[in-house]
């Protein structure tokens, strides 16, 4: 490991790879959101601090700086700072950067979890680890899992490291101790935190999260919350600001804390609208002329080929191998950007693989195989594509699993919102989307107008609520998500059937234009304000607030490149 002169928040020590620092959940906190929860945390110059997990002493330093100028300048005496790590390289780091700071205090490394909980800190501040449940595994785990059941919380077997992490941690506090800490955001989403959430809110009188519009740990693509915690409770919920960035802790909006009671499903992204919007989206959603995508039919995925670049052909590359028609299935060209109008249709396929698109699938009938299927199976076994995971768990490896042709096209992957299109064309989808199969009763009302209804602003507003923020700026659905997208029911849009189809030529043209603002406005018109009744006012907060998750998405996607 690098020795020498190294300053907090500088590079990890060589020795210490990518990997290692992965399975021990080792990201250091940047020093403003270090200093901003110490601040809060540490109140009076007697205070006793403990960063649990505390790495290279992200929070130890500022706690100790912190307590200084509280004492005027006085030295920090050594029991008031301490911290535990589980990484003897970085606790001894710790303590020489502790000395290097002229701050007495104690790093003990070892396991967090192992530590009896005294109940006698002022101050509890850090970023706990953030170990996938794939690594959180072993002992580790099962001392974790017990530290957590003693306050009667049941973690499921998904709960990453922190979650045990904040609930151990909150035990090592006095009655009105403030915990401030570093928690990754899935703390507000995911549904194993559902218990983590009830555990705080019953444990503290008072909790806070600050949320942030972009992310602020560099080079690391987790979305992350602080949290304030203090005194005894029950909190009756949580008080939730967001700021644009770390650099906008150092000027808080009082005025801006909105109350927030996460809702059975978890999801956070309620936290950032106001009220007025919020209570409009969920009156909304629960009305009758609006229903879930899944009271039109079901959305899965497409078919995976394990090798698309092999499995999917150009016209081009099909004339080349002498593959016959019946060794092909015609399928929407992998990826999504070709589907930017209302339907599919034949012609468009058809141009698309004049202009080179790979619309067909090698997909050979059985006994005997073709010649040209034969060669074509064996150029794929010269350059290994039978060895790809998703071929070699197949007999035999290069038919992939067909799907059935949908009804519907649903892109899931968007910068703007999930596009819908009718598949006129009747191609097979591989996973690059989804499709939804109509029921029955309403396969041609949906074949013919859902496509059109669903661009309206509530839906846009539904797909951002419903999805999730990826790397890029793109919002990503689930399938499960999709269900969920609110669209017109099928009432709603048999009642407004002889306007929409009005509208179509309009429409088509505006979605040609790449002009979706135009598309939205003339759908609102029928759907919203004819359909529903909304007022004017109405239809402004659905598209400010849609306007508003979209800008912060959009924001956030400029400097990641991944998940967030
Ligand atoms: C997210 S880092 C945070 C480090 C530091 N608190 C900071 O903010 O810069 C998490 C740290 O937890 C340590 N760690 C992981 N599991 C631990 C455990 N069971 N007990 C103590 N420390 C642990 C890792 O080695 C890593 O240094």
């Amino acid at each position: 490991m690098r020795r020498g002169p190294l300053t907090p928040g500088e590079q990890i020590p060589v020795s210490d790879s990518q990997r290692q620092r992965k399975q021990r959940g080792a990201f250091f906190t940047p020093p403003e959101l270090s200093r901003h929860l110490v601040a809060w945390a540490v109140r009076t110059p007697s205070d006793k601090v403990l960063e649990p997990s505390c790495g290279e002493a992200s929070f130890l330093i500022p706690a100790g700086e912190r307590l200084q100028e509280l004492a005027g300048g006085r030295p920090v005496h050594g029991d008031q700072l301490r911290g535990i790590e589980l990484h003897e390289p970085s606790a001894a780091r710790a303590r020489e950067l502790l000395a290097g700071a002229g701050l007495q205090g104690s790093v003990i490394a070892g396991d967090f979890f192992e530590f009896e909980a005294p109940g006698s800190y002022d101050a509890v501040v850090g970023n706990p680890p953030y170990v996938r449940y794939q690594s959180f595994t072993g002992e580790a785990r099962v001392r974790a899992s017990e530290r957590a059941l003693r306050h009667g919380v049941r973690l499921t077997r998904l709960a990453s490291s922190w979650a045990p992490f904040v609930i151990h941690a909150s035990d090592f506090l006095k009655t009105d101790g403030r915990m401030a800490l570093v928690l990754p955001a899935e703390l507000l989403t995911v549904n194993y935190a559902a218990e983590v959430r009830r555990f705080l809110l019953n444990r503290f009188g008072r909790i806070r999260l600050i949320l942030f519009e972009e992310l602020v740990f560099p080079g690391v693509l987790e979305d992350v919350v602080l949290l304030l915690a203090e005194g005894m409770g029950p909190a009756p919920h949580f008080e939730v600001l967001q700021v644009r960035d770390a650099a906008a802790l150092a000027s808080l909006d009082v005025e801006g804390w909105e109350q927030y009671q996460p809702d059975a499903e978890g999801k956070w992204t309620p936290a950032l609208l106001d009220d007025t919007a919020v209570d409009l989206y969920r009156e909304l959603t629960n009305r009758e002329e609006i229903s879930p995508l899944l009271a039109w039919g079901e959305t899965s995925l497409g078919a995976v080929t394990g090798n698309n670049r092999y499995f999917s052909r150009t016209g081009e590359q099909v004339a080349a191998s002498g593959l016959p028609e019946r060794d092909l299935v015609r399928i929407s060209p992998p990826g999504s950007r070709h589907l930017r109008g209302l339907t599919f249709t034949e012609r468009a396929w058809q141009e698309l693989v004049r202009a080179g698109a790979a619309g067909y699938l090698f997909y050979p009938r059985k006994n005997p195989l073709s010649k040209a299927a034969a060669n074509y199976v064996a150029e794929g076994e010269a350059a290994g594509v039978h060895l790809a995971y998703k071929c070699r768990v197949r007999t035999p490896w290069y038919r992939v699993p067909l799907v059935q042709v949908p009804d519907l096209l649903l892109t899931y992957m968007d910068y703007e919102r999930p596009r819908l299109v009718t598949n006129q064309a009747r191609l097979r989808h591989l996973n690059s989307l989804y499709g939804v199969f109509l029921r029955r009763e309403v396969r041609q009302l949906g074949q013919d107008l859902l496509p059109m209804a669903a661009i309206n602003s509530f839906t846009m507003l539904g797909a951002e609520m419903v999805g999730r923020a990826y790397g890029g700026g793109m919002l990503k659905l689930e399938p499960r998500e999709a269900d969920k997208l609110p669209v017109p029911s099928p009432e709603l849009v048999n009642a407004c059937a002889t306007e929409l189809r009005a509208l179509r030529p309009q429409l088509a043209k505006a979605l040609r234009q790449n002009n979706l603002a135009a598309a939205v406005k003339l759908v609102d018109r029928v759907i919203l304000t004819k359909g529903m009744g909304l007022t004017h006012r109405d239809i402004q907060v659905i598209r400010g607030a849609r306007e508003f998750l979209f800008a912060r998405r959009a924001t956030r996607g400029g400097g990641s490149g991944g998940k967030n």
